[in-house]
């Protein structure tokens, strides 16, 4: 049933490209127009949300941040994350113009659950991001956009996670649509984009093998940090997270910006250093600027690893490994820049003869606050 991978955790990563494929299906139009028939929300209630909560929990909490970038920029709309498990606890403020996206694999995280019904209570409109079918959040709410992943068993979230990342994409590109696109040369070229992914994605699968090597190599490391800016910053989170709940090993994911601020001064002699390079297009050029701290920390001894664009030039001389992928829109970069990190953390917790599937002390649905 492994499909002839080792792990479930494999095969879910070798599944992306069908499983963004199934995302997208039937909900981008001919002349590039968002349909989301499924999300029973008026037109009228969507041009009168004034504030977007997202809330999750975990990988999906990853998600959500990457959705605030995309749906602030596309929509003009603020938007404000929040972990699940902290949302209801500092009495958000709410109400009908409020919509409130709840992002959950399996649908039945309690934290996410009771986000949600307080979220409700308060009159706030709730759409979910769910993978499983008719599970309990999304029987709670007012609308749902299934991501049509296909089961997830690994109890690492990977599949789950790209195609929670491609929903909120398009959430975000229907509101722009509802209520009157606001740059709507850029969003036709968005939804171009989003046909790639799946493309993309497979051409990242393909050359993975000296990620598997470099996997080995990193096995018995103590410590590994992960940087990242913008969208890069939660796929440096993600990239951290994968790695601790399935190799045990301390990891942490920063925003390059703050690392002189504190964290540059964990650098030592070999450390790994994962960079989670953004496109040289960039909004604001943080592309320069995150070359720098690459520059940075190698000079403080850090062995580095930069994941980074075709055609990126600027990052050779400061990468002892290089991980390329796909030119892609900066919004949408995640979805391609987190599969090398799923595939490392993978490949660490296996040479270090882990259980991948069934990490020590994890559950795959969390029913329990
Ligand atoms: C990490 C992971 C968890 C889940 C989190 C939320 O790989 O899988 O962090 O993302 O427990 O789960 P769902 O999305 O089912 O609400």
């Amino acid at each position: 049933e492994k499909g002839g991978y080792d792990w479930f955790m494999l095969k879910e990563i070798a599944e992306q490209p069908q499983a963004v494929a199934d995302t997208l299906l039937g909900r981008l139009g001919p002349a590039g127009e968002l349909v989301l028939d499924e999300v029973r929300l008026s037109d009228q209630e969507l041009r009168d949300v004034d504030k977007i909560f997202v809330v999750a929990c975990g990988t999906a909490y990853h998600a959500g941040m990457i959705a605030k970038y995309a749906i602030e920029h596309w929509t003009r709309i603020p938007v404000e994350v929040e972990l699940a498990s902290e949302f209801r606890y500092r009495d958000p403020v709410l109400d009908r113009s409020t919509l409130v996206i709840v992002i959950s694999q399996s649908g039945e995280t309690m934290d996410t659950l009771m986000a949600l019904r307080h979220a409700k209570e308060q009159k706030a409109r709730i759409l979910a991001i769910c993978n499983a079918n008719g599970s309990t959040i999304p029987r709670e709410s007012d609308a749902v956009l299934y991501t049509h992943a296909g089961p997830e068993v690994a109890v690492a979230s990977t599949k789950g996670f790209l195609t929670q990342v491609v929903a909120c994409y398009l959430v975000g590109l229907f509101l722009a649509q509802v209520r009157g696109v606001k740059y709507a040369d850029e969003v036709g070229a968005i939804v171009e984009n989003l046909r790639k992914l799946p493309e993309h994605i497979a051409t990242v699968l393909d050359e993975m093998e000296p990620v598997r090597e470099l996997a080995r190599n990193l096995a018995d490391e103590n410590t590994l940090l992960f940087l990242g800016r913008h969208v890069g910053f939660p796929v440096a989170l993600e990239g951290a997270l994968k790695l601790k709940e399935l190799a045990y090993i301390h990891a942490e994911g920063f925003a390059a910006g703050e690392l002189k601020h504190g964290s540059i001064a964990l650098i030592d002699q070999g450390t790994p250093v994962v960079v989670v390079v953004p496109s040289p297009v960039s909004r604001g050029s943080v592309h320069g600027k995150v070359v720098s701290n690459i520059q940075e920390v190698r000079a403080r001894g850090a062995r580095t690893i930069v994941i980074a664009e075709d055609g990126d030039d600027d990052v050779v001389p400061y990468a002892d490994h290089l991980i390329r992928v796909p030119r892609t829109p900066t919004l949408l970069a995640p979805v391609v820049t987190t599969v090398p990190l799923q595939v490392l953390a993978c490949e660490i917790a296996s040479a270090r003869g882990l259980d991948v599937d069934q990490p020590r002390n994890l559950a795959k649905s969390v029913t329990v606050e």
